[in-house]
C-alpha cells in the first residue's frame, strides 16, 4: 500500500482494518488517523505494520495471581502467530482476579472484569481480540464482556498446573486442599503433614488442576467453539500450551470478518452444547451460574436457557470424565487421555454438531479432524457413555417452597447418599460470621441428621456470593466420623469442593419475601434429589407471618440507617441479579437498557 493515500485529503478512508477502526473522534477522520499514527509510532513501528489487521491481546498478568503466571510467555508465542500470519499484535492489560486475593469475593469482581474487558475491546482499534484468562472469574468475565462487546474474540486460557506428591500421593489444588484440611481439623492429620502439603498443592504455576471452575470454563469455551479443543487441558507450563497460543495468534488473523463476532458464531445449539460438556465433566457448580450470565449478554440467546435447561440436558448426560472432585484424576490425566476431543467424540450422538465455531468450521467437522484417542488408557479416564462414572444428573436444579427461584446441588459429588432424599431438622447461621463463632460450639445441637443452613451470602447478602457454601462439619461430629451433612446457602462453593451441598438458593436470604431468609432452628427441611423438591414444611400462614415479621423489624431499623454505598459497592448493589440469572448487573443484560451504539 501507497503509506502517501493516508495523508491525501481528497481520498475517502474506506478501509475500517487496523488503526483505521472507530476514527470519529475530531470531527476529521484523516486528523484522528494521523495523530493515532504518530502516537503508535512512539512504540517503533513502521509504516508496513500499521497497515495490518491489529489482534489485540488481553494481558490479566499480575504479581497476585499465579495461576497466569505463564502470561508472558503466551503472549510471546501468541504475538509469533499472529505475524506469521500477517497480523500487527498490540498487547494491553485489563484487571486480573486470583480466588485468594480479591477480597470481598472474586465473585464481586467478576462483572466490574467483564465491564473492563468490554469497554477496552470497544474502545481500541481492535480487529480480533485474543483473551487470556484462566482463574476462575477471568474466563466468565471475559466472555461476558466478549460477547457485549461483539468484535472477534478468541479465548487462550492459561492451562491447569501439575499435581504435587506428599508421602507417595498426587494432591492437587483444590480438592486436596479441602480434604486434608478437614483431616487436620478432625484431628486426624499433624500439623506437620499438613504444613508440608501446603508446600505441594500448587506445584507450578497455571489454574487449579482438578475439575474446578478454572478447568470447568476451559472445557466449556472449547466447547463453544472459541478455543482449540486440546486448548482446554494442556499444562500451563507444557510446550504444548505455548503451540497452542502460537496457534491462536494465527487462528486471529483469520478470524478478521464480521461472521466471527461472537453473537454471530454463538447460537442456542452453542450454549447446549456447553451444558452437555458441564454435565459429562461434573464440572464446578459455579459455571451454572457464569454461563447464565454469559447466555443473558446474547441478544438472540437470552431468555432461551434457563436453570431448568441445564436440570433437562443432565437427565440425559452421564459422567463421564474421572477428575476429581466427582472422580480420582487431575486435568494432566485428562489431557493425555485426549481431553476435550475424546471427550466429544463420545458425546458426539447428545451434541448439536452443525454449531458453528472460530475456525470457521462446524464443531461436528472439528471433532472429525481431531483423530482418534481410544486406548484403553483413555477409557479410563473418559469413560465410554456404556460405563460412565455415574449415569446423570451430575448438577441438578431443585425447586420448592425454599427455591422458588431455583438451587443447585452437584449430586456428583455428594459424599453419603442417604443424604440425597432426607429430611432434618434446620441448624441456622444467620451469617459468616455466625457460623464462624459457633460451628465448633460444643453446645451446638447439631446431629448427623441436622440440616446446616448458612444466611446472607447471596449476591447482595454478602456482597458477592462468596464460596462459603461448604459449610464445614462442625468439630465435634468430624471426630465422630461425620464426613458429609446435608447443607444450604444462598452462596457458592468451590468447583474442587465436595459434599451434599444445595446452593445458589434463589432468591436470596436478604430479599424481601425470600423463604430462605426466614428459616428457623429446627424447621424440618426436605430435599428429595429424585423428585427435585427443596421444601421447608412449615405452614404458608407461617411462612407469612414471618415474612411479614421481618420485613417490619426491617423498615423499622432502615429508617435509621439510610445509608446509601459509595462507588463500585453502591453500583454492585443496587444493581446485581439473583444468582438464576447470573448476578450479573442487570444494566449489562441483553434484556437490560439498549446501549445505543
Ligand atoms: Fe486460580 Fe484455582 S485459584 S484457578
Ligand atoms: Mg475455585
Amino acid at each position: 500500500t501507497d503509506p502517501l493515500e493516508d495523508y491525501d485529503l481528497s481520498r475517502p478512508l474506506t478501509s475500517k482494518v487496523g488503526l483505521r477502526q472507530g476514527l470519529t473522534d475530531y470531527g476529521d477522520p484523516h486528523f484522528s488517523l494521523f495523530l493515532r499514527k504518530a502516537f503508535i509510532k512512539a512504540a517503533g513501528y513502521g509504516e508496513d505494520a500499521l497497515t495490518r489487521p491489529v489482534i489485540g491481546i488481553i494481558n490479566t498478568h499480575s504479581g497476585f495471581n499465579p495461576c497466569h503466571a505463564n502470561v508472558p510467555q503466551l503472549i510471546e508465542a501468541v504475538k509469533r502467530g499472529v505475524h506469521f500470519s500477517g497480523g500487527l499484535p498490540i498487547d494491553f492489560p485489563t484487571i486480573s482476579l486470583h480466588e485468594s486475593y480479591s477480597s470481598p469475593s472474586s465473585m464481586y469482581l467478576r462483572n466490574l472484569m467483564s465491564m473492563d474487558t468490554e469497554e477496552m475491546i470497544k474502545a481500541q482499534p481492535l480487529d480480533a481480540c485474543i483473551m487470556i484468562g484462566g482463574c476462575d472469574k477471568t474466563v466468565p468475565a471475559q466472555l461476558m464482556g466478549a460477547i457485549s462487546a461483539n468484535k472477534p474474540v478468541l479465548p487462550l486460557v492459561t492451562g491447569p498446573m501439575m499435581p504435587g506428591s506428599h508421602k507417595g500421593s498426587r494432591i492437587g489444588a483444590c480438592t486436596d486442599c479441602r480434604n486434608n484440611w478437614a483431616a487436620y481439623r478432625a484431628g486426624v492429620m499433624d500439623i506437620e503433614d499438613i504444613a508440608a502439603i501446603n508446600d505441594e498443592l500448587a506445584p507450578t504455576v497455571g489454574t487449579c488442576g482438578v475439575m474446578g471452575t478454572a478447568s470447568t470454563m476451559a472445557c466449556i469455551t472449547a466447547a463453544l467453539g472459541l478455543m482449540p479443543l486440546r486448548g482446554a487441558s494442556a499444562p500451563a507450563v507444557s510446550a504444548t500450551r505455548l503451540r497452542i497460543a502460537e496457534e491462536t495468534g494465527r487462528n486471529a488473523v483469520s478470524a478478521v470478518s464480521d461472521k466471527h463476532r461472537p453473537q454471530q458464531i454463538l447460537s442456542k445449539e452453542s450454549f447446549l452444547n456447553a451444558i452437555t460438556v458441564l454435565q459429562a465433566i461434573g464440572g464446578s457448580t459455579n459455571a451454572v451460574v457464569h454461563l447464565m450470565a454469559i447466555i443473558n449478554r446474547h441478544p438472540d440467546v437470552a431468555g432461551t436457557i434457563s436453570l431448568d435447561t441445564f436440570d433437562e440436558i443432565g437427565r440425559k448426560t452421564p459422567l463421564l470424565v474421572d477428575l476429581k472432585p466427582s472422580g480420582e484424576s487431575y486435568m494432566m490425566d485428562f489431557h493425555n487421555a485426549g481431553g476435550m476431543p475424546a471427550l466429544l467424540q463420545i458425546l458426539r450422538p447428545l451434541l448439536h454438531l452443525s454449531a458453528q465455531t472460530i475456525t470457521g468450521q462446524t464443531l461436528g467437522e472439528l471433532i472429525d479432524c481431531s483423530g482418534s484417542h481410544d486406548s484403553p488408557y483413555s477409557r479410563q479416564i473418559i469413560r465410554p457413555l456404556s460405563d460412565p462414572l455415574y449415569p446423570c444428573s451430575s448438577i441438578v436444579v431443585l425447586r420448592g417452597n425454599l427455591a422458588p427461584g431455583g438451587a443447585v446441588m452437584k449430586v456428583s459429588a455428594s459424599k453419603d447418599r442417604r443424604l440425597l432424599n432426607h429430611t432434618g431438622p434446620a441448624v441456622v447461621f444467620s451469617n459468616t460470621v455466625d457460623l464462624a463463632h459457633r460451628i465448633d460450639d460444643p453446645d451446638l445441637p447439631v446431629t448427623a441428621d441436622s440440616v446446616l443452613v448458612l444466611q446472607s451470602i447471596g449476591p447482595i447478602g454478602y456482597p458477592g456470593m462468596p464460596e462459603a457454601g461448604l459449610i464445614p462439619i462442625p468439630r465435634k461430629l468430624g471426630v465422630d466420623g461425620v464426613e458429609d451433612l446435608l447443607r444450604l446457602s444462598d452462596g457458592r462453593m468451590s468447583g474442587t469442593a465436595g459434599g451434599t451441598i444445595v446452593l445458589h438458593i434463589s432468591p436470596e436470604s436478604i430479599v424481601d419475601g425470600s423463604v430462605f431468609g426466614i428459616v428457623h432452628d429446627g424447621d424440618l427441611i426436605r430435599c428429595d434429589v429424585e423428585a427435585r423438591i427443596l421444601q421447608l414444611d412449615v405452614s404458608d400462614e407461617e411462612i407469612a407471618r414471618r415474612i411479614a415479621e421481618r420485613r417490619e423489624a426491617k423498615e423499622k431499623s432502615a429508617e435509621v440507617q439510610k445509608v446509601k454505598k459509595r462507588g463500585y459497592a453502591g453500583l454492585y448493589e443496587r444493581s446485581v441479579n439473583q444468582a438464576e440469572f447470573g448476578a450479573d448487573f442487570e444494566f449489562l443484560t441483553a434484556a437490560g437498557p439498549s446501549s445505543g451504539d
